[in-house]
């Protein structure tokens, strides 16, 4: 451990890279990178640490969700405000539903690089390097756009900076003012089926502040009724971007990644002796691995004391993806492994990537129902094993699209040419997401 430094993982096998052409120019980019400030700041990430810490306790619980793949193209106030409002509405059913505090993260600031299944697309017997995410290449099928361009790291780290900027002004700045509970209500939520619902927690919560005021604690003695914490997080797979912006804390001589508050290694990027478990031992944030079906329980192990050799609340989080239908099989041999070797860890749902389909009219999509079966059995078999289901990471936006079917709206598979804009994997909208929420409340006040 003491060998640690921020390049040691580039000694290591690594999988899900793009191959640069022109090895100067990226050299030059990374100095550059190294050279801009920090996006967070170490105390920040202590404080998510600390956060999560109650989380793996028992005492607490973890939203976590944004984009699959955040794109140059769609980076508009809108688009970041729209997002901030539907996590911050989620959470606050969660909250005051579920009678549970919540911590937020954001995919947000970052999620920019994409690790893929096959190094190549092919199209009408056309093949091109796959897209990586707009850090790496472009969407658009041309040779040209496929190159991976080092200078895209730059402008990630720009627009990542002013995504921040505005979450951070949106946070404190008013827009997470709980008084504001009624006037979120965007206008997808005039015609949602669960309109009612949602309206009688804000009548609820707009009394409990009410009565708050009357016995003095208001606005002006109290900022947790006018501000808020949003983290971010991202997928660490680009290491030459996430080793650049990474920095010694001046208060304790640790070296921390200041790209994003909560970062995580991906379900394809976790092989114990690769690069980025290597990268990851050394950086003190608070840590994320997603968990598949095929993991098995000594290796879980083994992963868990290399990545939280101290065994710190709060420090991992696993984020499990089954699957549905393998959920029943795969995880509760995984709870009953962690909980009897003592680690602490947050242990969080990801109902999304294990229930990726093909819909009959071509487009990748992601049914409700097993969104939510995912869920359901995620919360029956910590229930069963005696742990804590500690959160929930889902991929959203604020957005109408149509990308994932089913929900109260019942989006069929026909209806997904109509708004579908994911440059990646399909997402859940604003209605589904807060139908979600409510579900998930309901859980939440059931484990109480
Ligand atoms: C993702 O979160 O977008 C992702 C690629 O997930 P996973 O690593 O679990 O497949
Ligand atoms: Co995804």
């Amino acid at each position: 451990m003491s060998q640690w430094q921020p390049d040691s993982w580039r000694s290591k096998p690594i999988q899900q890279q793009p191959t640069y052409q022109d090895q100067q120019h990226l050299k030059q980019v990374e100095e550059t990178l190294q050279s801009y400030p920090p996006l967070v700041f170490a105390e920040e990430t202590r404080q998510l640490q600390r956060q999560l810490g109650d989380v793996a306790e028992g005492k607490g619980f973890l939203l976590q969700g944004g984009d699959c793949a955040e794109s140059f193209d769609e980076f508009n106030a809108p688009k970041i405000r729209d997002t901030f409002k539907v996590i911050l509405q989620m959470a606050i059913v969660l909250t005051f539903a579920g009678k549970c505090p919540v911590t937020k993260v954001a995919r947000m600031a970052g999620q920019y690089a994409k690790p893929r299944s096959s190094d190549l697309e092919t199209i009408n017997g056309v093949s091109l390097p796959s897209y990586r995410g707009d850090i790496i290449n472009s969407f658009e099928f041309t040779n040209a756009a496929r190159q991976p361009d080092p200078n895209r790291m730059l402008e990630a780290y720009h627009r990542g900076a002013s995504t921040l900027n505005l979450l951070r002004a949106f946070a404190q700045g008013g827009l997470a003012d709980l008084h504001q509970v009624n006037r979120w209500n965007m206008t997808f939520l005039e015609n949602n089926p669960l309109r009612e619902r949602y309206q009688d927690v804000a009548n609820r919560l707009q009394e409990t502040l009410e009565f708050m005021d009357v016995i003095g604690i208001n606005h002006g003695n109290n900022a947790t009724l006018h501000e808020t914490h949003l983290f971010t997080s991202h997928e660490a797979l680009l290491l030459n971007y996430e080793q650049a912006l990474t920095r010694i804390d001046t208060l304790t001589g640790k070296p921390y990644n200041c790209s994003a508050h909560m970062v995580w290694i991906g379900e394809r990027t976790r092989q114990l002796d690769h690069a980025h478990v290597e990268f990851f031992k050394g950086i003190h944030n608070p840590i994320g691995v997603k968990i598949g079906p095929t993991m098995d329980e000594d290796e879980l192990i083994r992963l868990t004391d290399a990545l939280n050799p101290d065994n710190l609340a709060g420090r991992l989080t696993f984020i499990t993806r089954m699957g549905a239908d393998n959920l029943e099989k795969n995880l509760p041999r995984l709870l009953r492994r962690i909980k009897s070797e003592g680690r602490k860890v947050v242990w969080s749902s990801d109902p999304m990537h294990g229930n990726t389909i093909k819909a009959s009219s071509g487009y990748k999509t992601r049914n409700f129902d097993d969104i939510l079966r995912e869920i359901q059995q995620f919360f029956a078999a910590h229930h069963a094993e005696g742990t804590h289901a500690g959160g929930v990471h889902l991929e959203m936006t604020g957005q109408h699209v149509t990308e994932c079917t089913g929900g109260a709206y019942q989006i069929s598979d026909d209806d997904l040419a109509q708004a579908y804009k994911t440059q990646c994997d399909p997402r859940l909208n604003a209605d589904q997401v807060l139908e979600m929420a409510f579900l998930v409340a309901d859980h939440l006040k059931a484990g109480k």
